[in-house]
């Protein structure tokens, strides 16, 4: 069965209590439940991980494909905006990576216009909420089938 790594970056552990005008109100335990549901409706199987350091990131981004997964959806946080150790670890494996946030990040301040990571991946998606995670599933698999 294709399996899919879903990370999230610093912060979102503490979903559906930190800035819920923004984030909203669901936690990241639902958020995770959402993907899992979606991935097997699909026929796929998601690992969720979260991590508020960006070498646990790293190192998960590395070890992917030796894990058995076959793509990445990743939500970097905060990390989108400057992290190159990020984007050089996204870059330096062979699996497919879509970007994901849940708010639409070109809307709201100016720093977080840029990110530094979706470059070295597919594409991005932003501003669904919790769908933007059931959307970077279906974007992974797309690239998938594209190869
Ligand atoms: C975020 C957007 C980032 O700018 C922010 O730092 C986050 C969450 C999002 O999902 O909307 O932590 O990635």
């Amino acid at each position: 069965m294709t399996a899919i790594l879903v990370l999230h970056g610093p912060n979102l552990n503490l979903l559906g209590q930190r800035e819920p005008g923004v984030y909203g109100t669901t936690t990241l335990a639902e958020v995770d439940a959402a993907i899992r549901t979606h991935a097997a409706s699909r026929g796929v199987r998601v690992e969720c991980r979260q991590s508020n350091h960006e070498g646990v990131l790293v190192d998960a981004i590395q070890g992917a494909a030796s894990e058995g997964f076959a793509a990445i959806v990743i939500n970097p946080g905060a990390l989108t905006h400057y992290s190159y150790a990020l984007r050089d670890a996204i870059a330096g494996v062979s699996l497919p990576a879509v970007e994901v946030h849940l708010s639409n990040v070109h809307g709201r301040e100016p720093f977080r216009h840029r990110s530094v990571t979706a470059g070295a991946c597919r594409g991005q998606i932003a501003g669904f909420g919790v769908h933007s995670y059931l959307l970077g599933v279906e974007a992974a698999l797309a690239c998938l089938a594209r190869g």
